[in-house]
């Protein structure tokens, strides 16, 4: 298994959504209304099978999870946690929770037919590390499904305002906006099936991935 590449960084975005926890589902009202369209259309994408859902915080894809599924949900943060745990509970679900880093997974190889993540590779402090890993769980020829916003590359200089803005956003928010993620996919050596833009100038992006396939 691999270890965190850095701890210090980790223990930051623990702490950052331990602290925004309470406040978390309050400052998501609005952007939700966009948010919910796009979260069903990656469930939707998940039929059956064992699913891990990297990342949950407080639960916000629950709703979307179909019944069908066999949902093992994971978080660094025990304050999110606690609140999806309460999620699941007022919506009659059985999620199999868990405090974990997905730096470092704690689940053997080829455990899932699937994983997911949305809104969750922005933060973790090693992306590719992470994305490696759900390429080591989930089952070759399984699906890898993110839902992510990332950095605007065209016109440049929203990019540049992005990298500018950054290290003020991640330590109010927890969260980078100025990440590659499509690219960190490819880097974590999963195979890139389909990115689509979902916002604006390709802001928000839905990535279906596949852990390559051993010859
Ligand atoms: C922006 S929130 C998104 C939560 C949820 N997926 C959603 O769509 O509302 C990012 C979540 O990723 C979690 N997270 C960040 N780094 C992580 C890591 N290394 N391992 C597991 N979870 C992590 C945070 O604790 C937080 O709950």
């Amino acid at each position: 298994m691999n270890e965190p590449s850095d701890t210090e960084e980790t223990a930051k975005t623990l702490a950052r959504y331990n602290r925004l926890a309470p406040l978390y589902d309050l400052i998501e009202v609005l952007p939700e209304r966009s948010l919910a369209r796009w979260r069903r259309e990656l469930w939707a994408l998940i039929g059956a099978g064992r699913v891990l859902e990297v990342g949950v915080g407080t639960g916000k894809n629950f709703p979307y999870h179909s019944p069908e599924l066999d949902v093992a949900g994971i978080d660094l943060s025990d304050q999110m946690l606690q609140r999806a745990r309460q999620k699941a509970r007022t919506l009659g679900r059985t999620i199999d929770l868990s405090l974990m880093d997905a730096q470092q997974l704690d689940f053997p190889d080829n455990s899932f037919d699937a994983a997911a993540a949305t809104f969750v590779f922005c933060s973790v402090p090693d992306p590719v590390q992470g994305m490696r890993e759900l390429g080591r769980v989930v089952k070759p020829g399984g699906q890898i499904v993110l839902l992510e916003h990332v950095r605007i590359d065209r016109p440049a200089i929203i990019g540049k305002l992005m990298d500018l803005l950054d290290p003020l956003v991640v330590r109010v928010m927890g969260a980078h906006i100025n990440r590659r993620t499509a690219a960190n996919v490819r880097r974590a050596g999963l195979e890139v099936e389909r990115v689509e833009n979902l916002a604006p100038l390709g802001l928000v992006k839905l990535i279906v991935a596949r852990p390559v396939t051993p010859v």
